[in-house]
């Protein structure tokens, strides 16, 4: 028995004290706990969000306090990134400990070096951890899930060849996201291994390489759609995931599949290919002057953000089905919050599951479909 279902692990974070702000907000059915470095800090952070919930304090750099945390809860929820400077030794005592984990980690090279690490362990102790729980990579993981399940229905087989294409997204980014992309690109330019990791679209399935890959590097025009599309910055770290679901389902989608992320540009034909060639330039991350870590996308622009993104399944036989993705305010925040909050629920209460380290396609996509479709925000919808 655990004194908590969950605890929030970052609580004091731009991030952490949204998913603080939402388990607060409604009844869950869930016990659970907001914890960080400094009890100070999360002291104030309760006392400015209302809430009556316990404390429990833990330093990233301290594995004896990382264990004490773990073994008080069923599940450790953390927002506590960059996850390859503060996460290793927390993966390294949920293994130890046998307790879930869920995080929004979208570092390929760290989650490659953990699974290597410690998916032995985890899949002997039962530890259930799943990486990757925002909005890299649900929505992608659980769209490409969504298609290929109705593809399956509607054809008997999946669809070779999906396209995922980012329609509309509105939102921000915070100081923690900066953290945690400049971390990347340092360790890719000192690590050649790291850097082999990053454009490997097979880096989070360990020996499996299926077939070669649609890049999408570059601005394109999109016979499909008839429209341009563009390099989206997220496809790095969701194609991956999303090969790591196939391979940890059995290869449902096929051992020849194929997936690429693209942003769709606006205008058509010439206005088209300049949106186009304009938005591969742009890099919101690259500059200085950035959010500091804590600092993020305001009250009203969480509130007034949203995405839209469409999976396209081609069929060797030239038919087609498509999936739609929705969510409700901002990715990386609003609707971020709520689905890591919903995916360390439906551990607690919705899929038992072995351990090992996951994908949530691989471990929960039917009942997190649900829950988030129920609870956060999301649509989810075969055309
Ligand atoms: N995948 C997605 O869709 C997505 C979306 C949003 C965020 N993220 C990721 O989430 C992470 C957090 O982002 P954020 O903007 O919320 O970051 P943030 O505001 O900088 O928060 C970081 C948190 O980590 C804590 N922390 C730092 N060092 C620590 C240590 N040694 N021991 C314990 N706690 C420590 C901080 O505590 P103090 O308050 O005490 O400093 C703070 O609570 C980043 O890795 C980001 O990339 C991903």
């Amino acid at each position: 028995m655990r004194e908590y279902d969950i605890i929030v692990y970052g609580a004091t974070g731009f991030t952490g004290r949204l998913v603080a702000e939402y388990l607060g907000s409604r009844d869950h059915g869930v016990t659970w706990a907001m914890a960080g470095r400094s009890l100070s800090k999360l002291e104030a952070v309760r006392g400015e969000l209302g809430l009556d919930v316990p404390l429990v304090t833990a330093n990233a750099d301290d594995p004896a306090s990382l264990r004490a945390m773990c073994e008080r809860t069923k599940v450790v929820l953390t927002t506590v990134g960059p996850y390859q400077l503060y996460g290793s030794d927390l993966v390294a005592a949920c293994a130890a400990t046998a307790t879930a984990y869920v995080d929004l980690c979208g570092e390929p090279a760290w989650m490659r070096h953990m699974i290597d690490a410690h998916e032995a362990e985890a899949k002997a102790t039962g530890a259930r951890i799943v990486f990757s729980c925002g909005f890299d990579s649900i929505p992608f993981d659980l769209g490409v899930w969504t298609l290929q399940q109705a593809a399956i229905e509607r054809f008997g087989i999946p669809a070779p060849r999906v396209k995922g294409r980012v329609r509309a997204m509105k939102g921000g980014f915070s100081g923690g996201t900066a953290a945690s992309l400049k971390a990347t690109l340092a360790a890719g330019a000192k690590d050649s291994g790291v850097f082999k990791l990053m454009i490997d679209p097979f880096a989070l399935t360990p020996g499996f390489e299926g077939p070669k890959q649609p890049k999408g590097l570059m601005p394109e025009y999109d016979e499909t759609l008839g429209a341009w599309v563009t390099p989206f910055i997220m496809a790095a770290i969701n194609t991956k995931n999303v090969h790591r679901s196939n391979a940890l389902l059995g290869h449902p989608y096929g051992k020849d599949f194929k997936y690429d992320e693209m942003m769709v540009a606006p205008g058509l034909g010439e206005i088209g290919k300049a949106a186009a060639e304009a938005m591969a330039k742009l890099n919101p991350l690259a500059s200085d002057k950035g959010p500091k870590p804590g600092e993020g996308p305001s009250k009203e622009d969480r509130e007034s953000g949203h995405y839209d993104l469409l999976f396209i399944g081609e069929m060797a036989d030239g038919q087609k089905l498509t999936a739609t993705v929705t969510g409700d305010k901002d990715p990386g925040y609003g609707s971020t919050s709520k689905m890591i909050a919903e995916s360390a629920i439906c551990l607690v209460k919705d899929v038992e599951g072995a351990g090992g380290i996951w994908t949530a396609g691989g471990l929960m996509a039917a009942p997190l479909v649900a829950r988030l479709k129920a609870n956060a925000g999301l649509t989810f919808d075969v055309g």
